[in-house]
């Protein structure tokens, strides 16, 4: 079984705002978030994966070279515009030859992995296996319309929704896909879509599976779906992976499971609640309050805030009597609230930004 992943695309936005680099290496827990299916692929055997780079695509290759710590052999396929799902799997033919692949969404995140789908695939003599999971808003996915096990229709973003279960972006494939990818043309969104060559596939009376996807998925496309993954990646952290620096932190500046990064200081006066992950080289100031959910970035400075449930990439720093919930502070972004307390609020701020006087 080989593995293609996907981190091309539209790049680096995390709708609204966008953040420098590509999206898919945004950190969840602190780790960029393509390293989850990168070990999600190593951990159900595969050993060959490709990876999909699209034209902003900085970071991705010097981060994952040439895979060998995943237990993995990476090599890389350039897409270079945003065609479309369909279209990148196209482009890997050759590379896919006429092995099974597992095609993985890097902005996919499941707690399951593609275990399940994978084993399906392999007991079942399917030509595909999908996975479908139950969402709020149908619209915004590939819908997938069941009768008991059977796959009635499949439908890209469609306005009416027959069903309310999405389509994963996980997909078991074999090469029967493409010469079905060769007919597709383009969406009105201007893209090659999976779920029509999929929906081409079973209409051409090929076998198609389906797996329901048990435990959380999440698509990390939207803000808080992106803090969603965080907070639930730390809640299924196992008690091992809660490390502290010696020397020991005086006693009462932790609850629960906190993870500390090497070189960084916390003030007695502060409180730390877990899950929580603090990179290394952090600053936590006087009268802090971190957590639960809150994953911080190296070189991270907090002093006198309360965040809660909330994302602070490297070197954010947040200073001042703000208590922030739900929010994601870019790369090198500043925060600074006047000396009168303020929140609970929300921010989304981008790489670099300033924000002062609040
Ligand atoms: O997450 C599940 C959904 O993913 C499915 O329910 C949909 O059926 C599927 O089309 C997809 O929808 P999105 O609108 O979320 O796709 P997005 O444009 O965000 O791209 C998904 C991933 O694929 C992302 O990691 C970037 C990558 N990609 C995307 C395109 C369009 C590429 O590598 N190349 C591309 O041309």
């Amino acid at each position: 079984m080989k593995g293609l992943l996907l981190a091309g695309g539209h790049g680096t936005r995390l709708r609204p705002l966008t953040f420098s680099g590509n999206k898919h290496m945004l950190p969840i827990a602190n780790e960029p978030m393509l390293f989850y299916a990168l070990r999600d692929l190593a951990a159900i055997g595969v050993r060959e994966v490709a990876i999909v780079l699209g034209p902003l695509r900085e970071g991705i290759r010097e981060a994952v070279g040439d895979g060998r710590s995943f237990g993995l052999r990476v090599s890389y396929l350039l897409q270079e515009e945003p065609r479309g799902i369909a279209d990148a799997v196209r482009r890997a033919r050759e590379f896919i030859g006429e092995e099974p692949c597992v095609v993985y969404l890097g902005d996919n995140l499941l707690e399951s992995g593609a275990g399940p789908l994978v084993r399906r695939f392999e007991r079942g003599g399917y030509a595909a296996v999908v996975g479908a999971a139950p969402v709020d808003d149908p619209r915004r996915y590939g819908v997938i319309e069941l009768e008991g096990e059977r796959i009635v229709s499949l439908a890209e973003k469609p306005a009416e929704p027959r069903s309310s279960l999405a389509l994963v972006g996980v997909y078991v494939l074999d090469a029967r896909i493409f010469p079905i990818l060769d007919r597709l043309t383009p969406s009105a969104r201007g893209e090659l879509e999976i779920t029509e060559a999929l929906d081409g596939l079973l209409h051409s009376g090929a076998p198609v599976g389906v797996e329901r996807i048990r435990g959380f998925w999440k698509d990390t496309g939207r803000p808080e779906d992106y803090l969603a993954a965080n907070r639930e990646v730390l809640a299924r952290r196992p008690p091992s992976y809660f490390t502290l620096p010696s020397p020991p932190l005086p006693p009462g500046i932790l609850r629960g499971p906190v993870r500390i990064g090497n070189g960084s200081s916390v003030d007695p006066t502060a409180r730390i609640e877990g899950p929580t992950v603090l990179g290394a080289g952090v600053v936590v100031g006087p009268g802090s309050v971190i957590g639960p959910y809150c994953s911080i970035g190296d070189g991270a400075r907090i002093s006198g805030a309360r965040l809660r449930e909330s994302i602070l990439m490297d070197r954010a720093c947040v200073e001042g009597p703000v208590e922030l919930r739900m929010s994601i502070l870019g790369r090198d972004s500043q925060v600074e609230s006047g000396p009168r307390p303020i929140g609970p609020i929300s921010l989304i701020v981008g790489d670099a930004a300033r924000l002062r006087g609040l």
